[in-house]
């Protein structure tokens, strides 16, 4: 079974062949960053006008790496849902006219459901997708479910337990900014740049992260997050800066960077520590864009070896946005019979990951 996904919920342009669910034949990846970056954020405007610009010789281009042509396909998937909606309309529209023009089933996928199965991707000839926990645990096990899935993007932090395809419970999820808004926002604050999750990531470098005692949000005994305090402290401790430095030892930017992230960090992987209590969970996974984050990478392979999880840490390319995993959501589902193709649907700006499909 081949599908081309198509995935243009924000500024990557992506397009992918998958193969059997899981094997990625081609994955194009089109960032729009440098174009969005001199405004210190995403211009939703700018942001579709590119994807209008980018989407034919992004599709064109990963049927051309698999190898493949429109005969060969069983089905095109795309992200209708959630996302900027001036770039989802770009996505459902090309692949609409692709599916109707080639006689294709069309499935739409939600963007959440995919980060959730980038777990699932591999790659012929270079391991799988979990390679990083795999070599660091030697875990060789296949990944399956059910499994808990810490979710955190630009857009989202949330806690799943993922009992099947099409099966999940939000055990937590954040009550203000998500994990890479905060990252974007202090990064902001702290002149370095967008997106701020790589830069502080970077920043971070060599500082001391017990430099600072910045507050972790504790919303026990619920599993939710809020991470809008914490912004608020790094802010107010920048506009003491200048009395700060005057003393010593002075702050760097890399203890301030890595002190900020210590503290994301340390909220994420206690509230995913009390998920998989509660669950009793033996596998446990991280996706979304701020799973390329180090530290927490870092963090997170020892917590899982201490408590003996089966872990899936995505490589970092699949962490990020991708077409990959939405085709490989929507192969999950059409094996399981909960695909609906059709030409009807629409696109949503706001979703949660268990809205029915329509
Ligand atoms: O999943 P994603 O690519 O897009 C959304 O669906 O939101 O996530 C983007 C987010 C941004 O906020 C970005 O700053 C953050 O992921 N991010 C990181 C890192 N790389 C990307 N956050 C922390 N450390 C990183 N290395
Ligand atoms: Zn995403």
């Amino acid at each position: 079974m081949l599908v081309l996904g198509i995935e243009t919920s924000c500024d990557e342009t992506s397009a992918a062949v998958v193969e059997n669910k899981v094997w990625v034949r081609s994955n194009i990846v089109l960032t729009q960053t440098k174009l969005h970056e001199p405004f210190g954020g995403i211009v939703p405007e700018i942001a579709s006008r590119k994807q209008m610009e980018f989407i034919a010789p992004v599709v064109q281009q990963a049927l051309s790496d698999a190898g493949v042509t429109w005969q060969d396909l069983n089905a095109v998937a795309v992200t209708n849902r959630p996302g900027l909606i001036g770039s989802l309309v770009v996505g459902v529209s090309f692949a609409k006219a692709v599916a109707l023009a080639h006689n294709l089933p069309l499935i739409p996928v939600n963007h959440l459901e995919g980060h959730v199965f980038s777990v699932f991707l591999k790659e012929q000839g270079e391991g799988r997708g979990t390679r990083d926990a795999e070599k660091a645990n030697g875990n060789r096990k296949e990944w399956g479910f059910p499994f808990l899935c810490l979710l955190v993007s630009g857009g989202h932090t949330e806690l799943i337990w993922v009992r099947d395809v099409g099966d999940y419970e939000v055990l937590g999820r954040t009550r203000d900014d998500a994990a890479g808004e905060a990252f974007d926002k202090v990064a902001r604050a702290l002149g370095l740049g967008f997106p701020g999750g790589p830069a502080i990531d970077k920043a971070s470098e060599g500082g001391d992260p017990n430099a600072i005692a910045f507050p972790r949000a504790d919303l026990t005994p619920s599993l939710d997050f809020s991470f809008a305090g914490l912004k608020t402290a790094v802010v107010r401790y920048l506009k003491g800066l200048e009395e700060r430095l005057k003393r010593k030892p002075n702050p760097t930017v890399a203890d301030i960077a890595a002190s900020f992230q210590e503290a994301v960090v340390d909220m994420l992987l206690t509230n995913l520590e009390r998920a998989a209590e509660l669950t009793d969970a033996e596998r446990v996974a991280i996706v979304g864009g701020v799973a390329a984050n180090r530290r927490l990478r870092q963090k997170l392979l020892s917590l899982a070896e201490k408590r003996g999880w089966q872990l899936a840490l995505p490589e970092l390319k699949w962490c990020t946005d991708n077409a990959a995993m939405i085709a490989c959501a929507a192969s999950f589902r059409m094996e399981k019979g909960l695909a609906q193709p059709n030409l009807l649907f629409d696109a949503y700006a706001v979703a949660e990951i268990n809205d029915a499909h329509p």
